[in-house]
């Protein structure tokens, strides 16, 4: 059913502006068909667990490629990365910092480790309505407030390509003895062109993990670990082991090897890809209703933002008559494109050094017909992009299982205590986190989010209805 649905899908030439960055291209890529390379650890083939060979070998491909000391191939994703690094940085109990735009896999990870996570939230842009920079002086500001914090976690770039000043907040953080742990999943592209921002751990950071998947020419799930410190290499080591399968894809970590290969040794491939965004950028300019987010928008110098991926396309709709919805719908039903994301007033299109320049133009000339169609609103439709004030927190994720807990329709869950998370996926940032209370705002923003048609989930269910929840006294 689902090979079959695939290969009905690869015959309607729809052109992915998505992940994974390989774009299925056959003009990047070669190689051997999957099923010949399915190997296992059979003899000559090393182990993952323990590389001392071929693995090994990409494993020092991959440092010398990051600038770092040492790289860990990742088969599950950047999530077995997180969830391996958190725990490696952190003793059960710990408090730490994290931005509260973290991915799932992050509070999954706070959750398991038994952590007491302060959030910072990061300003959201008032026009493109996503979230900015998290500002070293908010770091600042909570490692003050609060005590022996043993590690800082932030998402740079975040899903939507917004980098924050990694270098200054390394040094904050090693100011009060915390390591910074960056998600760099969005940003494996960085060291290959000086026109992306600067890789993480290059400037500071004690690691960071890349989901080589979704910017580069490598399969599905292929992700690095990367770091210069040396304190933490074997829980590491023996993490990745708790946390990834012991039956690692051969297909995936050749892929690693040949993606990593394959833009040493073609500076083209970059040189082309920026040339292209910046055809692409100019052809927007002529935009007058929707806004684009790339490299040739001037305005975007007056934004709380630090720095941005320019091989991320925002195109926001909000003010005009159609949602990031309506516009990702004609985008396919059109013009044959399908985006990564799209959420109310915006959409993210992905792309990678496998977009060709024609697929550029078919996205510029797609986006400048839609334009000249839509109609500019006087009056804003109401924002339900995530401006929130943080839920009161009375427990810890990890004691969630600390309460009689009982299913209840959402709009009867005002002042109870969540036992589930909610959130919009994508970009998967939790709107309620185990142990929060559930206060007006969320129930308004649920209900808002899934009537505009976004995808929200709870831990259990899509579109939640009924949430998970206890009252106060019900601790067990
Ligand atoms: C910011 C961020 N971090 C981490 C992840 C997890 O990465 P992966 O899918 O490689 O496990 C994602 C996935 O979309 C993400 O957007």
């Amino acid at each position: 059913m689902l090979y079959d649905k695939i290969k009905d899908y690869l015959k309607s030439g729809i052109y992915p502006f998505h992940m994974p960055g390989h774009k299925r291209s056959k003009a990047v890529l070669d190689g051997v068909l999957p099923y010949e390379a399915d190997l296992t650890e059979i003899n000559g083939f090393d182990n993952l667990q323990n590389p001392e060979g071929c693995i090994k070998e990409v494993e020092k491909k991959a440092a010398q490629t990051y600038g770092v000391g040492n790289a860990f191939l990742l088969v599950n994703g950047a999530t077995g990365g997180i969830l391996s690094t958190v725990r490696s940085m952190t003793n059960y109990g710990d408090t730490i910092i994290m931005a509260r735009n973290c991915h799932k896999s992050v509070y999954n990870a706070v959750e398991l480790c038994g952590l007491n996570a302060v959030y910072a939230l990061p300003d959201v842009d008032s026009e493109f309505g996503i979230f900015a920079s998290i500002s070293p002086k908010q770091i600042e500001k909570l490692l003050y407030e609060n005590n022996n914090v043993k590690l800082v976690i932030i998402t740079s770039p975040t899903y939507e390509g917004i980098v924050s000043d990694v270098k200054s907040i390394s040094e904050i953080c090693h100011k009060f003895s915390a390591k910074l742990f960056v998600d760099e999943a969005h940003g494996a592209h960085f060291p290959f062109s000086d026109k992306f921002p600067c890789e993480a751990v290059k400037i500071g950071a004690d690691a960071a993990v890349v989901s080589l998947h979704k910017t580069l020419p490598s399969l599905t799930q292929t992700a690095l670990l990367l770091t210069n410190d040396n304190s933490i290499a074997d829980r590491l080591k023996s993490n990745l082991s708790v946390f990834q399968t012991s039956s690692p894809s051969y297909i995936l970590m050749s892929s690693i090897d040949r993606c990593i290969d394959l833009i040493n040794s073609n500076n083209i491939l970059f040189n082309e890809y920026i040339s292209n965004l910046k055809i692409f950028s100019e052809k927007c300019k002529s935009l007058s209703k929707l806004n684009v987010m790339c490299c040739g928008n001037d305005s975007l110098s007056n934004h709380r933002f630090y720095d941005f991926d320019i091989g991320k396309i925002i195109v926001s709709s909000v003010n005009t008559n159609i949602t990031g919805k309506e516009l990702a719908n004609i985008l396919r039903d059109k013009y044959k494109i399908e985006i990564e994301m799209a959420y109310t007033d915006y959409i993210i299109a992905m792309t990678s050094v496998c977009d060709t320049k024609d697929s550029f133009i078919l996205l510029s000339e797609a986006l400048l017909e839609i334009d000249k169609t839509c109609i500019r609103l006087e009056k804003n439709r109401k924002n339900l992009n995530y401006l929130y004030q943080l839920p009161e927190r009375k427990v810890k994720s990890s004691e969630k299982y600390k309460f009689k807990s009982r299913k209840i329709s959402v709009n009867n869950s005002l002042n109870m205590v969540s036992l589930e998370y909610v959130w919009a996926y994508p970009p998967g940032i939790p709107l309620i986190v185990p142990g929060e209370i559930i206060n007006k705002n969320t129930i308004m923003q649920i209900k808002n989010l899934t009537q505009s048609g976004i995808n929200v989930h709870s831990t259990y269910n899509k579109l939640p209805n009924e949430i998970y929840a206890a009252d106060l006294i019900d601790k067990i």
